[in-house]
């Protein structure tokens, strides 16, 4: 008997160190660890996969982990599953429970919830009191945060990670718009706001759920380590910043935005919309959707102009020539130029079109069919299997943009006329592509104009020598080590 036991526990034991080398080999030469070891440059090495497979491929993990990821950045598909089957490709439950972070704001939201949120924000932000608001925010904080910031940098010789100077800046100027509250990010002792940080901490974690089988990342949320433990911090941060400013505003000065979620919210409840919370749960869900939106998007998109006009000198001259000759020669003196004028800045513009084509900060979009769907590439989804689409990519295609595709070239987006040149979105999906685009797309390159033509006008950028500047490994496409600069104030 004694014997039976320990040659059956000899052979559980060999048995294990077997399966152990096994796994270990096989989880080592899986295309899903070459994944996480490359995790580090992500899009990159998403990119150059893609383009080696002519736009589409299929990532196997091993069979135990039951991972499977079509990898696409072909436009035909993009087009596909963002506006022919729109419907066939909502977010889904599994992108729900990864964002859960975001509850039932519109970025997690499909059908009747979607439709509910799409409609109120719509009908904010193209009231004409929300672009007088726009305008006097935006230069407000140009002239109170920005000008005063930039020059104690510019007047001390102090290198200034302009990244950093920009998402403090998207994101007392979007609470601004949204709140009617200036959290004051943006000051010359770049004060630690807990909320603030959140923004960029909470993408890196949601990334990773992404490729983690969901058992180990929710294994992490509930031991409270790693990325999970500091998503869970930001998630406090969060609430810890929007429900004070709820109940605050409830009782003192009822804002636009409220009215405008609270009637939302009562006449749909018992209606056909299932809310996951009560209406204050709802308010903060459908407010911090709004934030996420104004605080990542167009920081990130500056941040790399910024990079792009560093390291092309002669784009800078000529948006320096655009602005005299476009705003400068009213007073003959700087001045704040308003929404009309702005449109004035073809070349700039053209410059933003540039940047968000090379470094789209919504790198990567994420989808599930409900049913099962042939792509125009000839690729087969089963239902409910994960789609990831590349935008990174899109932009880096020498199929849809040319053979230079990879240089910085304003100039591709303008007509003979002078005009800005029409590109479809399934081409240039930056603003995403089909019934779920960009809400806020107009209101960016107003507010995006304002700031670098401040700054084009103000001061001469240069790149800190030795500085690597390269896109993290997160959902939104920071700068990893931010922008880090030296700024010479012009004559002005
Ligand atoms: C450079 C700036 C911006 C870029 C590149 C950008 C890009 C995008 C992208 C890719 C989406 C789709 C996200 C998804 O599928 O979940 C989106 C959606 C959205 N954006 Fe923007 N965005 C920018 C600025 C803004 C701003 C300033 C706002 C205003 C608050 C805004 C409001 C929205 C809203 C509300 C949606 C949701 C649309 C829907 O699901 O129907 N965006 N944006």
């Amino acid at each position: 008997m004694a014997i039976f036991q320990y040659s059956h526990i000899i052979f559980i034991t060999l048995c294990t160190i077997y399966f152990i080398f096994y796994f270990k080999r096989i989880i080592r030469n899986s295309p899903l660890a070459k994944v996480f070891r490359n995790m580090h440059r992500a899009h990159e090495k998403i990119t150059q996969v893609l383009n080696e497979r002519g736009g589409t491929y299929l990532l196997r993990g091993p069979w135990f982990f039951r991972i499977e990821i079509l990898f696409t950045s072909d436009p035909a598909n993009i087009q596909h599953i963002f506006s022919k089957r729109f419907s066939n490709y909502p977010k889904g439950t599994e992108f729900r429970n990864k964002f859960e972070i975001l509850g039932d704001g519109i970025f997690s939201s499909d059908f009747e919830m979607w439709e509910l949120q799409r409609r109120t924000i719509l009908s904010l932000i193209s009231h004409a009191k929300f672009h007088t608001s726009l305008e006097r925010n935006v230069w407000e904080k140009i002239e109170t945060g920005l000008i005063p910031v930039l020059d104690y940098f510019s007047g001390q010789g102090i290198v200034v990670d302009l990244q950093e100077i920009f998402q403090r800046f998207a994101f007392d100027n979007i609470c601004q718009l949204v709140l009617e509250y200036d959290p004051g990010s943006l000051s010359a002792a770049l004060p630690y706001i807990p909320c603030e940080k959140a923004f960029s901490v909470a993408l890196q974690p949601l990334m990773y759920r992404h490729v983690l089988p969901e058992r180990i990342w929710k294994l992490q949320k509930w031991l409270k380590i790693g990325n999970e433990k500091k998503l869970t911090e930001s998630w406090k941060a969060f609430d810890d910043f929007l429900y004070p400013i709820i109940s605050s505003k409830e009782k003192n000065n009822r804002l636009d935005v409220f009215t405008a979620f609270e009637n939302a919210y009562e006449n749909n409840n018992n209606n056909n919309v299932n809310f996951s919370g009560d209406l204050r749960k709802f308010l903060r869900d459908s407010l911090l959707g709004l934030l996420f939106a104004g605080r990542d998007t167009t920081s990130t998109c500056i941040t790399w102009l910024f990079y792009l006009i560093a390291t092309n000198p002669l784009s800078e001259s000529k948006i320096l020539d655009e602005i005299e000759r476009e705003i400068i020669p009213v007073k003959n003196e700087w001045r704040f130029f308003n929404i009309e004028e702005s449109k004035k800045l073809v070349y700039l513009h053209a410059c933003l079109c540039e940047s968000l084509r090379l470094f789209p900060p919504l790198a990567l979009e994420y989808k599930s069919p409900i049913e099962s769907d042939t792509l125009p590439s000839g690729h087969f989804v089963s239902r409910n299997s994960k789609v990831v689409i590349s935008f990174y990519t899109v932009g880096r295609s020498e199929s849809v943009w040319g053979k230079d595709c990879l240089e910085f070239k304003p100039e591709r987006w303008i007509t003979p006329r002078g005009g800005i040149k029409h590109e479809p979105s399934y081409k240039f999906p930056a603003f995403n592509v089909g019934p779920r685009t960009c809400l806020g797309k107009e209101m960016s390159f107003i507010q995006m104009k304002m700031v670098a033509a401040t700054i084009v006008y103000r001061y001469r950028v240069r790149l800190v020598d030795g500085h690597l500047v390269v896109p993290r490994d997160s959902l939104m496409l920071h700068a990893k080590n931010g922008l880090k600069v030296r700024l010479f104030e012009r004559n002005v």
